[in-house]
């Protein structure tokens, strides 16, 4: 039996073999992103660049001695790597546990590839078990909950976390998102969201999950 670590560290490792020399890469937030980035220390594969979806991944970049690299400088991206909180085999996802989820989400609009990386314990038939994280404007934040409520969820304040853009997180529990993309358009729409975790409409362009009987990659987008 894999620990939960030692899965990450497969998918990482999975994931890596699709960099090449001189890429910019966009990378994404969380532990599983993390294990990738030692690998990319281990190997010294020598990026152009990283465009980080978090301050957090920031630090352990420049630990790393990755250069970083502004968005609005690098253009769209080859590559996108990121974890996810949930995943179906179809690849649309939940993100946003560790509160990173709408730089997240710019990078995955920016890059042409999207390869998100998950150990098996994160794959369902339907998304909705894990709370969806919803970032909003902090005087919006009773009315979105309020608006959420009228979607059928239970959002709960992720009370004493500000995100890296200085807004507040709503946790939408006891949701089953039989129609995601549906789902993800109307809390959109809900004035004072800024950006819903639910990862339908752009979803991953491969899904690596790695298990206890190795990696397997779904290639699910041409
Ligand atoms: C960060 O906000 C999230 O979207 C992460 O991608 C997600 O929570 C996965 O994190 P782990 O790799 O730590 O499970």
């Amino acid at each position: 039996m894999l620990s939960s670590t030692e899965k990450k560290r497969l998918a990482a490792e999975a994931a890596y073999r699709h960099l090449e020399e001189g890429m910019v890469l966009g990378i994404g937030t969380g532990s599983t992103v993390n294990q990738l980035i030692d690998v990319l220390i281990e190997r010294r594969i020598r990026l152009e660049g990283a465009v980080s979806s978090s301050v957090q991944t920031s630090e352990r970049l420049r630990a790393a001695r990755i250069p970083e690299l502004d968005l609005n400088a690098a253009g769209d991206l080859p590559l996108y790597i990121d974890g996810a909180d949930e995943a179906t085999p179809s690849g649309m996802l939940i993100k946003g546990g560790g509160a990173a989820l709408t730089r997240e989400k710019i990078i995955a609009a920016a890059s042409r590839r999207f390869i998100c990386i998950v150990d098996d314990s994160k794959v369902v038939g339907t998304l909705g078990r894990y709370p969806l994280p919803v970032e909003v404007i902090p005087m919006a934040r009773s009315y979105v909950a309020r608006q959420l409520v009228g979607l059928g969820g239970q959002p709960v304040w992720r009370e004493g976390v500000v995100t890296d853009n200085g807004n507040a997180i709503l946790d939408v529990h006891h949701l089953h998102l039989d129609e995601p993309a549906e789902f993800e358009a109307a809390v959109n729409g809900i004035v004072g969201v800024v950006t819903v975790g639910l990862f339908a409409r752009r979803g991953a362009d491969t899904l690596i999950v790695a298990g206890d009987g190795g990696v397997r990659t779904l290639d699910l987008r041409p």
